[in-house]
């Protein structure tokens, strides 16, 4: 597919509009919350969230065979209905809310729990996280420890294609290249486009082998000339022993 680990400036509507039916595994995204965060060239209010749900969500559904999103608590009854709702519980309390401290957000699901589906048995369906991510020149970045244990709950598969229409400053694309996932962001603010590309840039991929198999990591590193990968293989061995 043309767009395959490559970022897209643009509206995501527009892009998605060329992409064909269930062209795409899975769709990973966190949509903007309604509360005038300033995004620069997307309006952060409810109408044009609601705007964004009513013509965003059929494509996904069209384009993608399963769909993850984040949404926040009090916004999620503006979207279709899902299979199921997960649980990012943050304990310390991030926000404050009308119910006091604010210590879990939805994770929308649309389509069947790729671990059962995949016979990997019963996982569970929250996921907790204590760690923040600042990512300068963009306002809400997700955690990477989050969005990492999030992708890695949805999407058994290393073929898996990622979408995230909505990228902001990359972390879905980081976090599908750090599990070896293949990935296309779309944002519509030029500034973020940039950012995702750098992050991206200084992504490790995963090692080639297994981290057992120390025969084949000694020899990687001796061959490696790639500074990153020879780092991570020594710190793996360094475990190890
Ligand atoms: C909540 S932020 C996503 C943050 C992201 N998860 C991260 O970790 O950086 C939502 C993003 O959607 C972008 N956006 C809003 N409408 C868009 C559209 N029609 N097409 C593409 N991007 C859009 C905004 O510019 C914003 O960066």
């Amino acid at each position: 597919m043309e767009w395959v680990n490559k970022i897209i400036q643009g509206d995501c509507l527009e892009v998605i509009g060329e992409m064909e039916d269930k062209s795409v595994d899975l769709c990973l995204t966190d949509f903007p919350y309604g509360i005038e965060i300033d995004y620069g060239v997307y309006k952060d209010t409810q109408e044009n969230l609601k705007e964004l749900i009513k013509k965003l969500m059929p494509e996904l559904f069209r384009v993608c065979k399963k769909t993850y999103l984040t949404c926040g608590v009090l916004n999620q009854w503006l979207y279709p209905q899902p299979n199921w709702v997960m649980g990012w519980i943050v304990e310390s309390g991030g926000n404050t809310g009308k119910y006091g401290f604010s210590c879990w957000q939805p994770i929308l699901c649309y389509g069947k729990d790729a671990r059962l589906g995949g016979k990997q048995g019963r996982a569970r369906d929250i996921i907790k996280t204590t760690r923040r991510t600042k990512v300068e020149g963009h306002p809400c970045p997700k955690p990477l420890d989050f969005w990492k244990k999030l992708l890695w709950r949805v999407s058994v598969s290393d073929k898996d294609i990622i979408l995230d229409p909505l990228m902001g400053s990359g972390t879905t694309c980081v976090v599908a290249k750090e599990l070896g996932k293949q990935f296309i962001g779309i944002e519509i603010n030029e500034k973020y486009c940039k950012i995702a590309e750098e992050r991206i840039k200084n992504t490790t991929p995963p090692l080639p082998f297994g981290e057992k198999d120390t025969g084949f990591l000694l020899k990687y590193c001796q061959m490696s000339t790639n500074c990153r990968q020879l780092s991570s293989a020594i710190e793996i061995i360094k475990k190890l022993y």
